[in-house]
């Protein structure tokens, strides 16, 4: 039995939609810890294009049985239509599916308020998805939160949403809320138990994590988070399943560096060959359409995400948009006030004002997408790798060189084929 967490290296968007795809062959339930519609996991199989933001990727693959866990929030009239979506596109989520109870609901009040705090913020805004995440979290921590249990009982609804909105919103919230509780009452289940008993029955566990360690809300760039656990730890407190029932930790890591919404972000390529970035990796946000900040693969902050997820294997996602470069640079550490600093700082400030130190390593100007191996790969590009792994002090393990899921590669002789393998 392996129990493998897939979690984010950077700032989301790393491509973890597409490797929890590759993966879930071998795994029996995926779990989904944290966030809510503020993910964006896009998969493509053939000409058919999926975007999850709440329901688990593995919901793509027959057979395999997903849970949204109690450290996620869930906009229920969004997860409606995302199940009809899903239904429209030949996938059904029915008897396949579990929400916990103990999840928090996005109630359209937090929506509003989100965007009024926004705009106050206005020069100083995060730049968030709007979709209601970061109120639902400060409610659920203030203790006034609505949770998806309440959605079964008329009384207890009723009571939540009278601590949660203001009192001549409760009404209306609670006849739509009853009315898509309706539709989501035969997915709501006690998900800490149901996971506990799968796992005694020896079934293998993928959790599948959202947004990615530089947002989380205690490791990340703060304040330019988002409000909930997104590291590897946050698995375990999200699915309510003991940290000594992990096996393992896979960091996915974008080739380059992308980042949404504002926040100091050390090799952002401003120029021609930033714009190059976002037009071959088609950067532009899965769920909100923003153009996506595009720069250099920045191994200071990849070696902390590392550490603070205890990463023992990694992904490297999107390496064929690297393909056209003629020079591909790679941040090994900062300068700050004259000094070098190799660690992640802590002080916003100093993160804002480094100088990010490159090597510049040639690139391979040849097409990797039909690469099926590491040894495949242009020299150069090997050579890409081997310099990161070196820096960042953790092996990568798989590779991806374009969307689908054949475009990819595992090493034979790796920690990730071994947890494949197990039990396999
Ligand atoms: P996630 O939030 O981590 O699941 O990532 P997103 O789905 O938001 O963004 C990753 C984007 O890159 C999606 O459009 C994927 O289809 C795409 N993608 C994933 N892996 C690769 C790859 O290896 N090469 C290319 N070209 N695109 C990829
Ligand atoms: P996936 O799972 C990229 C960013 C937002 C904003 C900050 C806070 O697809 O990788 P929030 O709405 O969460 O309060 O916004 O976090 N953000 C993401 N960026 N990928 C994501 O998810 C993100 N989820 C939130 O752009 O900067
Ligand atoms: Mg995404």
């Amino acid at each position: 039995m392996a129990n493998i967490i897939v979690v984010g290296g950077q700032w989301g968007d790393e491509g973890k939609g597409k490797v929890v795809d590759y993966l879930t062959s071998r795994f029996d339930v995926v779990v989904r810890y944290s966030g809510g519609p503020n993910a964006g996991h896009t998969v493509r199989r053939g000409d058919k294009k999926f975007a999850l933001h709440h329901v688990p990727s593995g919901i793509l693959t027959d057979g395999v049985f997903c849970v949204i866990g109690n450290g996620a929030v869930i906009d229920p009239a969004s997860l409606v239509a995302e199940l009809r979506t899903l239904e429209e596109q030949g996938v059904s989520a029915r008897g396949r599916l579990a929400i916990s109870q103990r999840a928090h609901v996005i109630v359209p009040a937090y929506v509003r308020k989100e965007k009024t705090l926004e705009e106050s913020r206005g020069e100083g805004r995060i730049g968030t998805t709007l979709k209601g995440v970061g109120p639902a979290y400060e409610a659920k921590a203030a203790r006034t939160g609505v949770r998806m249990v309440d959605l079964l009982d008329a009384g207890a609804l009723h009571r939540a949403l009278s601590a949660a909105v203001p009192a001549d919103e409760v009404a209306s919230t609670e006849a739509a809320l009853t009315e898509l509780a309706g539709i989501l009452k035969e997915y709501i289940a006690d998900t800490t138990r149901l996971l506990a008993d799968r796992m005694e029955d020896g079934e293998r566990v993928l959790f599948e994590g959202a947004q990615g360690t530089l947002l989380d809300v205690d490791h990340g760039t703060y304040p330019f988070v988002t409000s909930s656990s997104a590291v590897a730890g946050g698995a375990c407190t999200g699915a309510g399943v003991s940290p000594t029932r992990i096996d393992g930790v896979l960091g996915v890591f974008k080739a380059y560096s992308t980042r949404v919404g504002a926040g100091p972000f050390p090799t952002e390529e401003k120029g021609d060959r930033g714009e190059k970035l976002r037009a071959r990796g088609n950067e532009y946000g899965t769920t909100t359409g923003r153009p996506r900040r595009c720069g250099w693969f920045d191994t200071v902050l990849a070696r902390y995400a590392v550490r603070v997820n205890g990463i023992d294997s990694a992904a490297m996602t999107l390496l064929d948009v690297l393909d056209g470069f003629d020079e591909i640079p790679v941040a090994i550490g900062y300068r700050y006030k004259g000094d070098r600093i190799r660690q992640f700082p802590t002080e916003p400030w100093v993160l804002d004002s480094v100088e990010p130190e490159y090597t510049n390593l040639k690139g391979w100007r040849a097409d990797t997408t039909g690469c099926r191996s590491f040894e495949e790969l242009p020299r150069q590009a090997q050579e890409y790798i081997r310099t990161i792994e070196d820096a960042i002090e953790c092996d990568i393990d798989m590779i991806s060189v374009g969307p689908e899921p054949e475009r990819s590669a595992v090493r034979e002789v790796s920690k990730l084929s071994a947890w494949l393998a197990d039990g396999a």
